[in-house]
């Protein structure tokens, strides 16, 4: 791990006041959930124009119900790791805001993070297309079809998750771009940058001055453009190094 990058990262956070963190799938490989983009990434075997366009969703619900079905049973066993623990130390600390994900799996909130914002949504709960009902995911739902809701003959259910193609949630698009405008810092961990609007909300803290680093195993769009110190190495020994030398263990 790059120690002087930690330090010079710990260097140019300590004297800010409103630190936000950016989240993407990096974050939660080290808890066995694979990211979408790297080799072996979700997407390398489930194209996404088939599994994750709402458009796919509604021409052939129980295709892409299978993916869904698997990764709501995968995340049902992850745990966190010190990668989360670490963002969520930061902020009972007092030196992390929030944090605004990109992920589905919960694992912040499970970490103990309380300011989350589920950019893309949550893969925990279902949601029915007709009459919005939400319903928590059971696990033990056949994998064979995609739920109905009782509302009405066929009503689709779908997971509570952005797919592409979906508006971002009011509310948490908001929130996310009140911090990116509002924040004098902003930790960057783990996303490819990649998928807008949430990979524009950097862009944006960056206009109004905030500091950028951002903790990847590699460099990104953002490296060369916008981050300031850029801490390479996983995520879950980066972040607890960070936190140490920001004094919240
Ligand atoms: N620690 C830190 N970074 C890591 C680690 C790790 N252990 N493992 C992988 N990474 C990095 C990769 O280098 C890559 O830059 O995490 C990033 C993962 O990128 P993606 O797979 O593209 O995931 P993400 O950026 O979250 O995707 C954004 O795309 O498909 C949509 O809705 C989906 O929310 C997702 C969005």
């Amino acid at each position: 791990m790059d120690a002087a990058a930690i330090a010079e990262a710990a260097e140019r956070l300590a004297g800010a006041k409103h630190i936000v963190a950016v989240t993407g799938a990096g974050i939660s490989v080290e808890s066995g959930i694979p990211d979408f983009r790297s080799p072996g990434g979700l997407w390398t075997k489930y194209p996404p124009g088939e599994y994750a366009t709402i458009e796919a969703y509604l021409e052939n619900p129980d295709k892409v119900w299978k993916l869904w079905h698997e990764l709501g049973r995968d995340l049902a066993f992850a745990q966190p790791n010190p990668g989360h623990i670490a963002l969520a130390n930061l902020e009972a600390a007092g030196r992390l805001g929030a944090v605004i994900t990109q992920n589905i799996d919960n694992l912040h909130q499970a970490a103990g993070s309380r300011k989350v914002i589920e950019y893309h949504g949550n893969a925990r709960h279902l949601v029915c297309l007709s009459c919005g009902r939400e319903e928590p995911l059971e696990t033990g739902l056949p994998v064979e079809c995609a739920p109905r809701c009782s509302c009405s003959p066929g009503a689709l259910m779908k997971p509570a998750i952005v797919f592409f193609g979906e508006m971002i949630p009011s509310q948490a698009a908001m929130d996310a771009e009140n911090w990116a405008q509002v924040c004098d810092a902003m930790i960057i961990v783990g996303t490819s940058a990649t998928v807008y609007p949430c990979a524009g909300l950097p862009m944006t803290a960056k206009a109004h001055g905030a500091v950028i680093v951002e903790c990847n195993v590699g460099p990104t769009e953002y490296t060369s453009r916008i981050t300031d110190v850029f801490v390479q190495g996983k995520a879950g020994e980066t972040l607890p190094a960070l936190a140490a030398a920001l004094g919240a263990r």
